[in-house]
């Protein structure tokens, strides 16, 4: 009964509001909609929508009655939100406190995404969904007020943690090493932090069939595949047809000037949820890795 009613659903179109729409992750959601006609986008960058805004988000949901909304936004820049965690709480936990009142005004699925950095990285093996959080970053304790928020107010929601986010838009960690790899190396990159890179199209496609099939719930999503920083800097420039020995493993410590934020020694994520759940894993990240790299030196 509920799969018919999510098939019937995903065969009649969504009015799919996405939040951030302007970031990596929000511009290929809204790829990813147009090319499936039936749905509808309503793509609200932050210039169009103010997440920390509450009266605004409240109007904008209310007024737009969307199907599903996919709250892509948030402040990103860890390092900076250690100098300003007003800004990080605002963003990152009021915003999702007033989107998530707005998905419960006008009855939308939520689906909302988090981070790995929830973790404090001091485990041994993977983080399952039922792992104890204990962020040590303003950051990671800003989004994981998020997660609350989305939970306490929206008991059905779908929270998405994802990690080491990529794609073609918007700067992120393929972008660095490739234009550092233009500037002929050597590269050092850090080779005691591990988790697991994650592709925007294939994360896009995820969030959309737990938001379109209404799963309620926490689910680790990410690509397949642990590495640190260091070997996957080794695997963008070996996808790049380069020589992966211009890339020199370092330690965190050994950082010259050390990062104001502390991130995770250990974030992979294990994507518990998914895989007993009988939903299919997305690819290993070497995959959609080889086709962003295409695309941007193409
Ligand atoms: N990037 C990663 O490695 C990573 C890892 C784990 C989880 N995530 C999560 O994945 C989601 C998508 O991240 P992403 O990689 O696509 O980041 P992104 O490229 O930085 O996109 C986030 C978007 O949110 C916008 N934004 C910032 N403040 C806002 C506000 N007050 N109101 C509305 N929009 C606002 C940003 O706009 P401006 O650029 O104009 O500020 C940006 O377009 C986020 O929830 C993030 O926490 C990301």
């Amino acid at each position: 009964m509920v799969v018919g009613a999510a098939q019937e659903r995903q065969r009649t179109g969504l009015k799919v509001l996405i939040t951030g729409a302007a970031g990596q992750l929000g511009t290929d959601l809204v790829r990813l909609l147009s090319d499936q006609p039936h749905h509808q986008a309503v793509a609200l960058s932050r210039a169009d929508l103010d997440v920390g805004d509450r009266d605004a988000v409240l109007a904008a949901t209310t007024t737009l009655q969307p199907d599903l909304i996919v709250h892509a936004a948030a402040w990103t820049a860890v390092d900076a939100c250690e100098s300003d965690p007003d800004r990080a709480w605002r963003v990152n936990a009021l915003g999702c406190r007033y989107v998530a009142e707005g998905a419960r005004l006008t009855g939308a699925h939520l689906v909302a995404v988090s981070t790995d950095y929830v973790f404090d990285g001091s485990s041994s093996r993977p983080y399952t969904e039922w792992d104890r959080t204990g962020p040590a970053s303003v950051y990671g304790r800003s989004k994981l007020g998020g997660e609350t928020e989305v939970f306490g107010l929206v008991p059905e929601a779908t929270v998405v943690r994802t990690s080491w986010v990529c794609g073609p838009h918007g700067s992120n960690m393929v972008k660095t090493i490739l234009r550092l790899a233009a500037g002929g190396g050597p590269l050092r990159f850090v080779d005691d932090q591990h988790g697991c890179p994650t592709f925007t199209v294939d994360l896009a496609a995820m969030l959309l069939h737990l938001g379109a099939s209404r799963r309620p719930g926490l689910f680790h999503v990410t690509n397949q595949g642990a590495t640190t920083w260091f070997g996957f800097a080794r695997d963008v420039i070996r996808a790049a047809g380069l020589d992966p020995a211009m890339v020199e493993p370092i330690a965190t410590a050994d950082l010259d000037p050390p990062r104001p934020a502390p991130r995770p020694v250990n974030s992979v994520l294990d994507n518990a949820a998914l895989r007993l759940g009988g939903i299919p894993l997305l690819a290993h990240y070497r995959e959609p890795l080889e086709q962003t790299v295409k695309v941007l030196t193409s």
